[in-house]
């Protein structure tokens, strides 16, 4: 039997101690533990002592069992459906975390209309406005005629209570899941506790009703789902909506779905009307493109099944500090250091008395190592002073040997260089020949050194070394 008393629960992860430590164990965080109440039993549960003891006994089954398809629920939003794989699933929950301010409960009440307009019957909790500002922007978005059954409530009893009346819901969307509180939790609202305490309740309810539950959740400044962490491997699927608050597009990102691939994105652009799709996004990346400045290579990428052309800037710059500086926008930190490393080692190019930024255009981030070429010669390029050809992209690998591997899907991104009017790909040598055909003039590349000598040549004075 647990022992009965206070407990401190870590507000970060969840985990659990009967005293206070100034450091959570489980996962590290400094002063995250704060005092609740005994752990309630499972709100709504069915678990007691007697009937654990005795059990009910149920029916095995196999694999090649009864399976229902249900059909997707489609909201029509395309950059949307694409993320949740095809549209929404009846009973399963989705998370949506993101940054304050980025435009999750814009682009959910446009889903919400969306899905109202099409027939079905939708349900927009909302627990942190009242119903007049959420009517606002709905107005001010021109979507206040959609039939979307609106409530301001935080408590999770008296919402399924109401969600269990009348026509089953479709859709059900509760923003946010921080705001939400149960009774039978005893904890202060807020907390890891009631959080996962309503997160529970409301999953229930959308598993045993078959409708769609999306839950809001807040991220915090290292980018984690606030408190929700611990609901994270409740649900079936958690998008994150991402964006750099100067740019007006942001990125619907898929982290992970049991119902379809993880690494689709769907961009969107935030408009005075509400977020509208953005069908090309490359040509919105390479929109404002200086294609006379050394420092810049345009990198054919691909996130999920599409590709994007995205433009990479570095800034290679004599520094005046002991240690040069290194910033990256967009890229992975360790993955430039890697790159530099290599460049100094097997290119023969000296950074080491040099600052070194890089920036992806648009704030995008870019995840794929398809980028080191792209990187690579957009330092190389800035510090020579060589422009790069600006009617070519880049893709490819690079080792820690300086060796240059080929890299997958190199058809599609050759395909999207083509359609834009790109005239060359600088790629690896070897791999699959997908190139052939693509219209394109392609330039192979086995090792970093061949780069540095190619870009060096273009170079207006020589001051590699
Ligand atoms: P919101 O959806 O409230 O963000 P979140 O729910 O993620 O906190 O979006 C708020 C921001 O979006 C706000 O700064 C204003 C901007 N916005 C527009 O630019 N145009 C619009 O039509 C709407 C509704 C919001
Ligand atoms: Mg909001």
């Amino acid at each position: 039997m647990a022992k009965r008393g206070p407990t401190y629960t870590c507000q970060a992860c969840g985990a659990v101690y009967h005293r206070w430590q100034g450091k959570c164990d489980a996962c590290g965080t400094w002063s995250s533990l704060s005092e609740e109440a005994q752990a309630a039993p499972v709100p709504g549960g069915r678990v007691s002592s007697n009937s654990r003891a005795r059990g009910r006994v149920f029916a095995l089954e196999t694999l090649r069992g009864e399976t229902q398809d249900a059909p997707r629920i489609v909201a029509g939003i395309g950059e949307l459906d694409r993320v949740t794989g095809g549209g929404f699933v009846p009973g399963s929950v989705l998370l949506i975390g993101g940054d304050p301010g980025i435009g999750k409960s814009t682009l959910l009440m446009q889903a919400c209309a969306a899905l109202a307009n099409g027939g079905h019957r939708v349900v927009y909790v909302s627990g942190e406005e009242s119903t007049g500002q959420v009517r606002l922007r709905a107005e001010r978005m021109g979507l206040a005629d959609a039939p979307v059954d609106l409530a301001a409530e935080t408590n999770v009893e008296d919402i399924v209570a109401t969600l269990n009346q009348g026509q089953r819901p479709a859709l059900v969307v509760i923003d946010s899941i921080q705001t939400m509180w149960s009774g039978e939790v005893e904890s202060a609202p807020g907390t890891v506790t009631q959080v996962r305490g309503s997160a529970q309740a409301l999953i229930r309810y959308a598993k045993t009703s078959g409708a769609c539950l999306i839950l809001v959740g807040h991220v915090t400044k290292d980018g984690q789902i606030a408190g929700p962490r611990v609901v994270e491997h409740m649900v079936d699927a958690v998008l994150s909506f991402e964006g750099e608050g100067a740019h007006a597009f942001r990125v619907l990102r898929g982290q992970k779905n049991r119902f379809g691939a993880t690494d689709e994105i769907g961009v969107f652009e935030m408009t005075g009307k509400g977020l509208s799709e953005v069908t090309n996004p490359s040509a919105l990346f390479l929109a404002g493109r200086d294609q006379a400045a050394p420092g810049a290579a345009v990198f054919a990428g691909v996130e999920g099944t599409r590709p994007v052309l995205v433009e990479i800037q570095a800034l290679v710059s004599p520094t005046s500090l002991g240690t040069p500086r290194r910033a990256v926008v967009g890229w992975e930190n360790s993955r430039l250091a890697m790159v530099l490393a290599v460049l100094e080692t097997h290119g023969g190019l000296r950074l080491g008395q040099h600052d070194v930024y890089l920036n992806v255009a648009g704030g995008l981030r870019v995840n794929e190592p398809a980028a080191d070429l792209a990187v690579a010669a957009s330092l190389i390029s800035s510090l020579t002073g060589a422009i790069l050809p600006a009617e070519g992209v880049y893709f490819g690998e690079i080792a820690l040997s300086g060796a240059i591997r080929p890299v997958s899907v190199t058809a599609a991104r050759l395909r999207e260089a083509a359609k834009l009017g790109f005239e060359a790909a600088l790629l690896p040598a070897g791999g699959a020949d997908f190139g052939e055909g693509s219209g394109l003039g392609l330039r192979r590349f086995g090792h970093v050194a061949e780069l540095v000598a190619d870009i060096a040549a273009r170079a207006p004075r020589r001051d590699v070394k």
